[in-house]
């Protein structure tokens, strides 16, 4: 009814909104669009495997880091984490060395009694920091076909470009014979499949032996140790009663993870200046995942944009010392981009931390010089002007932005609606304002369109009613100009049922409560006027009984 009193032009624009569904990116941590039941399922069992603590008796330690996965990969589940784990070594002329007797450089800070404690040997005088990481969004990552990253690679620099990213080959845990697989996951691209890092992680952070890594890890290497502190056979982990092992049920968790979000999706004058000033040579966007038919549906044939060519580069001082698999000490791969608002640290030893995400980011690239492959770029980035390095950090701001969170605080709420309402005034913007963030399908308009999906990404509980219950939430009325003077999201003037304070779609006694505890207050104001009196009363005396 209350449409009545709206411009007719409006009217027009309101008639397409209810049908217009759309796909809005999902937010970091959230399960791939497009999942079958089935699969989705996986994804919840999987995320409570990743999440619970394993016990002793389903073989955690004798020596962990933890008891489970998301204490170090914890923003969001299956993501980065502040933790990180220690490797030591010893420097024999610039070349790592494992300590002697050791099977492995990483270092276990737990152990299940004292007799099994790991310790540092004293003749290691190598020690490296790694920073727990996630690219996310694993299943996608690992459909990139092998061939898609080798083609990246220039081990010779032959372009010329200072650039000379190198592919680290490796074997899948879960086919060790098999052919050499292009690495992708790690600090190191040391690992190339997700179910490969599970099997390593479940062994190594955690203690729990598995099909992959039968072998328990003994302290500092002493069998005679291990044997006194271990009881459980191994390998620790066995199949559920749908035949799963923990580290299936992990990774089905992290293949169905989706990419995180980036808005404005495209456009920002600060990726140009990534580009020109080189950063893409190695934070590579566009990728296609292998349209294989073994894949699922949702994994398959996907475009996504990880800002990474997965090759280990030689990053001079930023390199870690260690030398692991085929990557030597100063060479590291290209993380992913995507999620990075969210980082703090970054850097595989966190040497960017605290402070603002621009301060984090620029020392994170000032520390990309001045030797390696990416001196010439972070001298580059120092060189910029103060508007351009603003736009850089403003574009790489949006790597992990949600959709419509224009007051960015990682969920869609009252507050980004009111910034919504007053980019909908103007009507236009471009990708470099915040309005940017709005602009949905990026035609530089803020219209109903974009307003269409801003109600289906809203996550706020204000506004979702239908007060004249015409198909249209309260919201999008307020929106398209309905009046809402009491500032309660519901349009004053809605004929549908007035003075219903408590939305129950009766007026009744305790309706009437709500508005005489009210009374001469706001706070049960049903004709908009901001104050409870009288005519209120009125309107709820006239109005007694069903709504409708
Ligand atoms: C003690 C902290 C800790 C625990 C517990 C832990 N991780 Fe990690 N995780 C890390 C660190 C640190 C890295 C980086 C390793 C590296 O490259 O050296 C990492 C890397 C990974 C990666 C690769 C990320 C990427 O995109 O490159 C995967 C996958 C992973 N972990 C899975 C797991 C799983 C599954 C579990 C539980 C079974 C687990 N992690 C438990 C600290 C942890
Ligand atoms: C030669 C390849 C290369 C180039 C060029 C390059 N990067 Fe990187 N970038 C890397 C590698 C490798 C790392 C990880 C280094 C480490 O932690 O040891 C990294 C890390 C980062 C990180 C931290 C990410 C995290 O998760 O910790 C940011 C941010 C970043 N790069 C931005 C940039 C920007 C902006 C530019 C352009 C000025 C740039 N990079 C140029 C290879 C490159």
């Amino acid at each position: 009814m209350r449409r009545m009193m709206l411009p007719a032009v409006t009217l027009l624009a309101v008639a397409p909104l209810a049908s217009a569904q759309v796909t809005i990116q999902p937010k970091a941590g959230a399960p791939l669009a497009g999942l079958t039941p089935a699969q989705l399922e996986l994804f919840w069992i999987g995320q409570e495997a990743y999440s619970t603590p394993v016990t002793l008796e389903m073989g955690l330690g004798p020596i962990m880091n933890k008891s489970n996965c998301v204490s170090c990969h914890t923003n969001p589940i299956g993501g980065w984490g502040s933790i990180s784990v220690n490797h030591f070594g010893m420097d024999d002329k610039g070349e790592f060395m494992m300590s002697p007797g050791e099977t492995q450089s990483l270092l276990q800070t737990l152990a299940v009694s004292p007799l099994c404690a790991e310790v540092v040997p004293e003749d290691a005088s190598v020690f490296v920091q790694r920073v727990t990481n996630s690219s996310m969004a694993f299943g996608l990552i690992e459909a990139i076909p092998d061939a898609a990253i080798a083609a990246n690679a220039d081990p010779a620099d032959a372009n010329g470009d200072g650039v000379s990213g190198r592919v680290h080959w490796v074997h899948l845990l879960e086919d060790p014979t098999g052919p050499l697989r292009a690495g992708r996951f790690g600090w190191k691209a040391q690992v190339a499949t997700t179910l490969s890092f599970s099997g390593d992680a479940a062994r190594n952070e955690m203690g729990m032996t598995n099909d992959l890594e039968p072998i328990e890890n003994a302290p500092n290497g002493n069998d005679a140790i291990l044997s006194e502190c271990d009881s459980v056979a191994d390998p620790e982990d066995t199949p559920d009663l749908e035949g799963y092992r923990f580290i299936d049920r992990v990774t089905h968790f992290q293949r169905y993870l989706s990419q995180p979000p980036q808005t404005p999706k495209s456009g920002m004058s600060g990726e140009a200046v990534f580009n020109a000033i080189g950063c893409n040579a190695c934070h590579v966007r566009d990728w296609t995942t292998s349209n294989s038919p073994l894949l699922e549906d949702a994994i398959r044939n996907k475009a996504i944009k990880p800002y990474s060519d997965f090759l280990i580069h030689n990053m001079g001082g930023l390199g870690d010392g260690v030398q692991q698999g085929d990557a030597d000490e100063t060479e590291m791969r290209t993380p992913t981009l995507w999620n990075l608002r969210t980082r703090d640290p970054m850097l595989h030893n966190g040497a960017a931390s605290g402070g603002t995400f621009t301060t984090r980011v620029t020392k994170a690239i000032e520390l990309h010089g001045p030797f390696g492959e990416s001196a010439s770029s972070a001298a580059a980035f120092m060189a910029l002007g103060g508007t351009q390095k603003a736009q850089l950090i403003a574009f790489l701001g949006s790597l992990g932005k949600l959709e419509f969170d224009l007051e960015p605080d990682n969920q869609v709420d009252v507050f980004d609606f009111m910034l919504f309402q007053s980019c909908f005034a103007v009507g236009a913007a471009s990708p470099d304002t915040n309005c940017g963030v709005a602009d949905f399908n990026q035609d530089g308009l803020i219209n109903t369109v974009d307003a269409s999906a801003f109600m289906q990404a809203y996550e706020g509980a204000e506004g979702t009613g239908d007060c004249d219950k015409d198909g249209e939430l309260d919201l999008m009325e307020i929106l398209l100009g309905a009046p809402d003077a009491d500032g309660d999201f519901v349009p004053d003037d809605c004929a549908g049922c007035q003075a219903d304070f408590d939305g129950d779609g009766q007026r009744n006694g305790v309706d009437l409560g709500i508005l005489l505890a009210g009374w001469g207050t706001a706070a049960a104001d049903a004709d908009g006027d901001g104050m409870t009196n009288g005519v209120d009363l009125g309107i709820l005396l006239a109005g007694w009984g069903a709504c409708d």
